[in-house]
């Protein structure tokens, strides 16, 4: 058992925190935000994350999880401090680390015996270093005999806790290996892979992962464009690759592309990195058009078959980055929604879960001129002259079409993630366009659709 205090009580700091809580450990989870705090206190869950209310409960009723704004508090017997705290885009596509600057230097007031700091955020390669310079400095005159770890989160949302208690690897980096195995320790029941590195190299395998990810959809939707103008089926195309175990079927699934907390900008801030280093990163360039090129793209289908989109309204069906969270950081909704605007469209919304959060980013003002957010998907197709399936919940799979066809002024579908069968939607009289199925995309351009 070990005491851990986690500094940032996010998506990935509040999922750490009750973890190792529920692995045996006595966990402070210490957020800047009282909102937060105040709620985590009373049960409340700040995110939407499936299991994380029964799991939190169960630790803070056993007394090992507790939450706080206060480091000397949560630091008091800490042996391990993670800093997990935001890592926004700066201006200029950079990781912006006023956040983790700040949790360093509340660690370094906060602390007089000997501490691990591990680094759980995603930060720029050499972050480490400053990090151990930023303490270092905070702590002259009166030195601090603190380690420094680099050690990257991988997990999704919609899947968090299982993704952390269920690891692929763990990755620490560190020029002390004995700190690195210490906290390899805190992992050691979860028997899975564990790779040591030094700090810099543990920093670089966070970016290249997520690019990585990010270039396979990326790809996958390049092949996708080719298949609409050639008439053939990337779905298909998808599986007859992903069957290659040098391929694998993972993160290749067509679409309007990838959004979120995490790709947008950590290829952003990778390619910023190598930039400021003098190499030329064509690759991550091209991988990040061709995203924002599928959202245009739903616009461009969306203005060819209802001319002008000038007064005309559009339904928008998922707002969350992907389905089982209620995050819309960077969504491609949102892009899309955006873009609509852009060209006079009334645009009405729905989500089984990120409403709340929307609603936050569409003021109030915004909202009456032409946002209009709704409590349910026949809410939200409610006179529409088209429908954009933007987030593929699995709620929105099975919808009554009936309803949906004779609720809408015009039955015009764009599917963005490719959820539904288009030989289904076109026997019930839909134009219905999806991302990379040319056969079916052509039938619905010339009107061979069944209707
Ligand atoms: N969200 C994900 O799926 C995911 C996955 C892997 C890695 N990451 C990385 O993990 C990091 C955290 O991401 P997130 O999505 O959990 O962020 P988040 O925005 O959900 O949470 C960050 C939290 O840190 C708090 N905070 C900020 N400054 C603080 C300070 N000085 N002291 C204490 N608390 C402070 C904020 O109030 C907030 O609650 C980022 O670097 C991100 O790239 C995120």
């Amino acid at each position: 058992m070990s005491n851990i205090c986690v500094v940032g009580t996010g998506y990935v700091g509040l999922v750490t925190g009750v973890c190792f809580a529920d692995l045996g450990n006595q966990v402070f989870c210490l957020d800047v935000n009282p909102d937060r705090v105040e709620k985590l206190s009373q049960g409340i869950m700040p995110i939407y994350e499936p299991g994380l209310n029964e799991i939190v409960l169960r630790n803070v009723n056993a007394g090992r999880l507790r939450f706080t704004m206060s480091y000397d508090e949560a630091l008091e017997d800490a042996e391990f401090a993670f800093i997990a705290v935001g890592t926004p885009s700066g201006a200029d596509g950079e990781a912006d680390l006023q956040y983790v600057r700040s949790a360093a230097e509340g660690i370094a007031d906060a602390i007089d015996h000997p501490i691990i700091i591990i680094n759980k955020s995603t930060v720029p390669v050499g972050t480490g270093d400053w990090v151990t310079e930023v303490v270092s400095k905070r702590r002259a005159g009166k030195p601090l005999d603190f380690k420094v770890v680099s050690n990257p989160e991988f997990l999704r949302e919609g899947s968090a806790i299982n993704d952390f208690m269920v690891p692929d690897r763990v990755v620490l980096g560190s020029t002390d290996q004995e700190a690195a195995k210490s906290v390899a320790h805190l992992y050691l029941s979860l028997r899975c892979p564990v790779v040591i590195t030094d700090l810099r190299t543990a920093e670089m395998i966070k970016y290249a992962s997520n690019a990585f990810l990010a270039t396979r959809i990326s790809f996958i939707n390049e092949i996708a464009n080719i298949c609409e103008e050639l008439g053939a089926d990337v779905e298909q195309v998808a599986v007859g690759m992903g069957l290659d175990k040098r391929i694998g079927s993972a993160f290749l699934n067509a679409g309007i592309g990838w959004g979120g907390s995490c790709f947008p900008k950590d290829v952003k801030a990778l390619a910023h990195m190598a930039v400021l280093h003098g190499t030329h990163p064509q690759l991550l360039q091209a991988v990040m058009e061709i995203n924002r090129n599928q959202r245009r793209q739903v616009v461009y289908r969306l203005r060819k078959v209802l001319k002008s989109l000038s007064d005309k309204t559009i339904a928008i069906l998922g707002l969350s980055f992907k389905p089982n969270t209620d995050d819309i950081r960077e969504a491609p909704s949102l892009e899309i929604i955006h873009l609509l605007q852009n060209e006079g469209a009334i645009v009405r919304c729905y989500d089984p879960q990120a409403i709340d959060n929307a609603r936050q980013v569409f003021s109030e003002e915004y909202q009456k001129k032409s946002v209009v957010l709704c409590s349910s998907a026949i809410e939200a197709v409610s006179g529409a002259d088209a429908l954009v399936l933007t987030t593929e919940w699995n709620e929105f799979k099975n919808l009554d079409f009936e309803q949906v066809k004779s609720a809408m002024r015009s039955p015009v579908i764009v599917d963005g993630r490719n959820l539904w069968n288009p030989e289904v939607m076109q026997k019930n009289g839909f134009i219905y366009y999806s991302i990379g199925r040319g056969n079916y995309n052509q039938q619905a351009q010339t009107g061979e659709n069944g209707q």
